[in-house]
């Protein structure tokens, strides 16, 4: 089963109120979006009826930006907002055959549970789980687990290699046809069938088995979303989707050459590993429509949100003393997340950008490619990538919810689908049927 490799892969992440900082205070967006399980329902069964590969739940285990300087009552930038795994469960009840896509920390997180968690969900929904796996970004996460601020970037990394390994272990404890559950033998398992993982490493001691069968994928597909080099080199050795976001389709193109050629050397096979780029979508049924769109979220950024965001985007930096129309001081290497300060503090060098013209940037796609148009606009943009070797499909962020995703869906789908590049339906059931990736072979076979 599975569509063929040429296909546009696409996926909806679903902020709760959409990606653009404002969002919240959209007409059209509710307000408590975080916590309205309808609103999610909704947004599954639009992105379902767009035959969107997956949809994505990002996550973060502490409130962002609250203790950043001068924040005011009125300055809020992230909802608080319903956990992502239990919220998936929910949502796979009620959707048929959307892949349902999730980030969780290996950080602040032992690997038996969320191997357990994922493990269960992959059978609840029918074999349409992923896991992005992260090493936690928001600085804050910190301080609800005993430290005061995230081990190391590499530590982290190291700790995440040994955590997938242990995931992907437990994942293959029992063959897929373990269980007999034959009441009239009483033979409920064949013994020879279950693999107890008995892994000792640096940083986990994890006997097993996993304490429930092998899933309908095998194992849940893996997501790996790091641009450093460490996390490059997690991406290429369990990366099966890889998210990237990357504002040029310079940048892109180099990032996907290089990921494709780590995968190889990794001895696998490039196809089966998906580069997806970010991109923020404001879609119109004309090129005024869009940019009205997007007016109508910036006239809502108020500017204190506007500098705390961009203080958190560059990984945490303080920026509270600078003059908002000058350019970004010399900054402090970030132990959050490299690649994205990289990348923002390129961007304000390459077009002169104060600060004030910086935030108003990130406060849509904080970094993330934007594409601002009509159907046929953000058609042709993605053919060109797709053509020149810049991604395998896009993660698409609406930048406010509903609205976003619907305009998308009413609008874009049926372009690209006249054009091929998407289906008209789905045609497997599993999220690895979507994507045309494997199902991957237990290390004990
Ligand atoms: C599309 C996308 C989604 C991400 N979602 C999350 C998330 O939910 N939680 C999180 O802590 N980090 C998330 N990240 C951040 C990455 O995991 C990573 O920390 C970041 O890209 C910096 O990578 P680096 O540390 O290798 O430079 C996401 C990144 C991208 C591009």
């Amino acid at each position: 089963m599975g569509r063929e490799k040429t296909g546009l892969r696409l996926g909806a992440f679903l902020y709760p109120t959409g990606y653009h900082v404002a969002a919240w205070r959209h007409p059209d967006t509710p307000a408590d979006a975080g916590v309205n399980f309808r609103h999610f329902a909704d947004l599954a069964r639009t992105a379902e009826r767009g035959c969107f590969d997956f949809l994505f739940l990002a996550d973060s285990v502490a409130m962002r930006g609250t203790d950043m300087p001068a924040l005011s009552r009125t300055a809020v930038r992230y909802v608080a907002q319903f956990e992502p795994l239990t919220l998936i469960g929910g949502l796979a009840a009620l959707t048929e055959r959307i892949g349902l896509t999730v980030s969780a920390t290996t950080t602040y997180t032992e690997p038996f549970h969320l191997a357990r968690m994922l493990a269960s969900l992959d059978h609840m929904s029918g074999g349409r789980i992923g896991w992005n796996l992260v090493t936690s970004q928001n600085p804050a996460e910190a301080y609800n687990f005993g430290l005061e601020a995230h081990p190391p970037h590499g530590e982290r990394y190291a700790r995440a290699h040994e955590y997938a390994d242990v995931v992907r272990g437990l994942w293959d404890s029992w063959d897929d046809d373990a269980f007999l559950r034959d009441k009239r033998s009483g033979l409920f398992f064949d013994p020879d069938k279950l693999h107890v993982l008995d892994h000792k490493g640096p940083h986990f001691s994890v006997r097993g088995p996993l304490n429930i069968p092998r899933s309908p994928q095998g194992r849940p597909v893996i997501i790996q979303a790091g641009s450093s080099e460490d996390g490059r080199t997690l991406a290429a050795s369990v990366g099966e989707i890889i998210f990237t976001a990357q504002d040029t389709k310079a940048g892109a193109q180099a990032f996907y050459a290089d990921m494709k050629a780590r995968v190889t050397a990794e001895g696998r096979n490039p196809d089966e590993a998906i580069v997806m780029v970010g991109v923020l979508t404001y879609a119109g049924r004309t090129r005024a429509e869009a940019e009205d769109r997007v007016e109508a979220l910036q006239a809502l950024v108020d500017p204190i949100v506007g500098l705390s965001l961009l203080a958190s985007e560059l990984g945490g930096v303080d920026l509270s003393g600078c003059d908002p129309d000058g350019p970004l001081p010399p900054l402090p290497a970030s132990n959050a997340g490299k690649s994205r300060q990289r990348l923002l503090v390129e961007m304000a060098e390459r077009e002169d950008l104060t600060i004030r013209d910086l935030y108003r940037r990130v406060a849509g796609g904080r970094g993330h490619h934007q594409l601002v148009g009509s159907p046929e606009d953000i058609a042709d943009s993605f053919e060109d990538w797709l053509a020149d070797g810049a991604a395998d499909g896009f993660m698409i962020m609406p930048p406010a919810l509903p609205q976003g995703l619907d305009d998308f869906v009413a609008l874009v789908v049926p372009e690209l689908r006249r054009r091929g590049l998407v289906p008209d339906a789905y045609r497997g059931t599993t999220l690895r049927d979507h994507l045309g990736l494997p199902t991957p072979v237990s290390r004990y076979a």
